[in-house]
């Protein structure tokens, strides 16, 4: 049987095509229990799961998770090793599951900057996941937003220094092309769970017109139902885009 808040996204019909999700609280989480930061990243993965099967099952077809930003290699080694590990140990338990499930896998940021047994694995379960059409999961790792917007610009100098673009035809659409998110529409909805009210140099560009919808509830207790609620407040947003209402 369908979930009730599944149901009432079928019958609302407006989905939001891409979801984004700033993943946030999982230190909160641990220290509420007394434990070291690391468990609230292992709990926080089971919560990844959940939102990977709530956006399948409601039909979204993209989905763009922070799981690792540019400032976020400042944390102490210690709590780096622990993410790192991590991020080995959800590729090896769910590549098999995505594969199986439709999902193409993408990671996006500064990849170059993963050690090297880290950088094997993305690469692997990307290539392991290339032909999955149900959803588009992009895992934003190693990421900061002003530094692909800068990527993007130092991109564009280079075709123009090639002769391969007039600076007179760089237009919106030329910049979007450059970024990581080049292949996908912009998110619809941005999530933020722990309550912060802080887009924290997440993909700025690209939620210019997103509906933002922030919960209190710390990313490790996040559940699809979560998900379901939040793509349901989004279908009674009234989105005008700058415009009027029709
Ligand atoms: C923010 O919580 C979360 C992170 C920096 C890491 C997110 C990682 C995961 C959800 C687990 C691994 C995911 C994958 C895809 C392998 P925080 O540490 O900033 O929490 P706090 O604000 O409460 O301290």
């Amino acid at each position: 049987m369908l979930d009730d808040a599944l149901q009432q996204i079928q019958l609302n019909g407006t989905l939001p095509a891409h979801v984004a999700i700033i993943m946030d609280g999982n230190g909160r989480w641990a220290r509420g229990r007394a434990l070291p930061r690391p468990f609230g990243h292992k709990a926080g993965m089971k919560a990844v799961r959940e939102v990977v099967e709530g956006a399948l099952a409601a039909g979204v077809e993209v989905l763009s998770l922070f799981a690792f930003s540019q400032e976020n290699w400042q944390r102490p080694a210690e709590e780096i090793g622990a993410l790192m590990g991590l991020l080995e140990e959800y590729i090896a338990r769910e590549m098999g599951d995505l594969k199986e499930q439709g999902v193409r896998v993408r990671f996006l940021g500064d990849l170059d900057r993963l050690p090297s047994s880290q950088r094997a694995a993305v690469d692997r379960l990307m290539s392991h996941t290339a032909a999955g059409e149900k959803l588009a999961l992009n895992i934003l790792i190693s990421y900061g937003s002003r530094a692909e917007l800068t990527r993007a610009a130092r991109l564009l100098a280079e075709e123009v220094r090639r002769g391969a673009l007039d600076p007179a035809d760089i237009d919106e659409d030329a910049i979007a092309r450059q970024l990581y998110t080049a292949a996908w529409p912009d998110p619809d909805l941005l999530i933020r769970t722990s309550g912060e009210l802080r887009l924290s140099n997440f993909l700025l560009w690209q939620l210019a017109y997103a509906e933002l919808f922030v919960t209190p509830v710390l990313w490790p207790d996040f559940t699809r139902q979560h998900l379901w609620e939040a793509i349901l407040e989004y279908q009674r947003r009234d989105r005008r885009f700058g415009k009027v209402s029709v």
